[in-house]
């Protein structure tokens, strides 16, 4: 979608926002598929009450982005603009055992940073692609932790209320990749509570689950992470390696051959190809098992 009208795009020029026409989300996310739309970078949080009632006001349709690392966008020309935070500089600051960090900010040189100042829990998370907002709003998890256990405070844009809230820790529910926030509300920023460790003693956890991941996962190929979630008691990747699955490919949509609930974009794949394989492991799934796999990957596709 262009903005085109000369009065939207002054509006966003006043608030300081940064309009990038035409952008290839296949550039902006971690399975290098998707097609184009303008996108508006945002500098400071206190625009975006204004930005919203803007864009609202003329009809112009948004989503929010964060590190694209979990997500599959449509093909071609892409019916909504997105919004996406520019990070600021710090994007972390420590107090104490809390660390006030930024949506925006990388979830790997976030813990490594913490880590630097002995401050860790965070270990399992050093490998998983995509920003701490982005994390944040999927209850991000791996090797028994789960980013919820640390949040304290969060930092938010309600749309339901067109305005900035903080809300305590309390008051969100961290699920398995699941929290309570609304579909629309936009993560902006997050305050953590992190145990003192050495870090020493952080660097060695870094690196068992770093070898774990290293020999389960496929690090080096541009995917997703997991597609779909694991339903309860099982495990997805194991069922549709069962299936004898892996290497299943539609175009350049692949099982991956290391993981099986890793799906590949193996060249030039398309969100159609992607989309047809998501489909054709379920079904099999669920002729074979009588389970409904859910998305793990969130599916811009309408
Ligand atoms: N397995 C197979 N074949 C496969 C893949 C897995 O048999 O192709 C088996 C494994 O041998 C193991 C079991 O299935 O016995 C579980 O596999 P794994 O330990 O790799 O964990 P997972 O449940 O597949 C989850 C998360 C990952 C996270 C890892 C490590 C989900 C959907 N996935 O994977 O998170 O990194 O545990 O904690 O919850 C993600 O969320 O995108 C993600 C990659």
């Amino acid at each position: 979608m262009r903005i085109e009208d000369a009065k939207i795009v002054a509006a966003l020029n006043d608030l300081g926002v940064e309009l990038r026409p035409s952008a290839w989300l296949a550039e902006l996310t971690s399975l290098a598929i998707g097609g184009t739309t303008d996108l508006l970078r945002i500098h400071k949080h206190e625009t975006i009450p204004d930005l919203l009632r803007l864009l609202d006001s003329h009809g112009v349709p948004h989503r929010f982005l964060g590190g694209g690392s979990n997500l599959l966008v449509g093909d071609g020309e892409l019916s909504w603009v997105v919004l996406q935070l520019a990070s600021p500089d710090p994007d972390v600051v420590l107090e104490g055992n809390f660390a006030q960090v930024d949506a925006a900010a990388d979830l790997g040189r976030t813990v490594t940073y913490c880590a630097k100042h002995d401050l860790g829990g965070m270990e399992g998370l050093i490998g998983v692609p995509g920003t701490v907002g982005g994390a944040l709003r999927m209850n991000a998890g791996a090797y028994g932790m789960q980013i919820g256990s640390y949040v304290r405070e969060v930092k938010l844009y309600r749309a339901a209320t067109h305005g900035i809230e903080i809300l305590r820790g309390e008051q969100i529910s961290f699920e398995y990749r699941h929290t309570s926030f609304a579909a629309d509300d936009m993560m902006l920023a997050v305050k953590l509570e992190l145990p003192s460790k050495s870090f020493k003693e952080i660097l060695q956890g870094i690196r068992i689950c770093n070898e774990k991941r290293r020999s389960s996962q496929p690090l080096g190929q541009k995917s997703a992470g997991c597609i779909f979630k694991n339903p309860p008691g099982a495990s997805a990747g194991r069922m549709i390696d069962e299936l004898g699955l892996k290497g299943l490919s539609v175009g350049d949509a692949r099982v991956s051959d290391r993981h099986a609930n890793f799906f590949v974009n193996a060249g030039n794949a398309t969100a159609k190809d992607m989309l047809m394989l998501i489909s054709s492991v379920r079904e099999r799934v669920r002729s074979a098992f009588s389970v409904e796999l859910e998305h793990e990957v969130v599916i811009w596709n309408a």
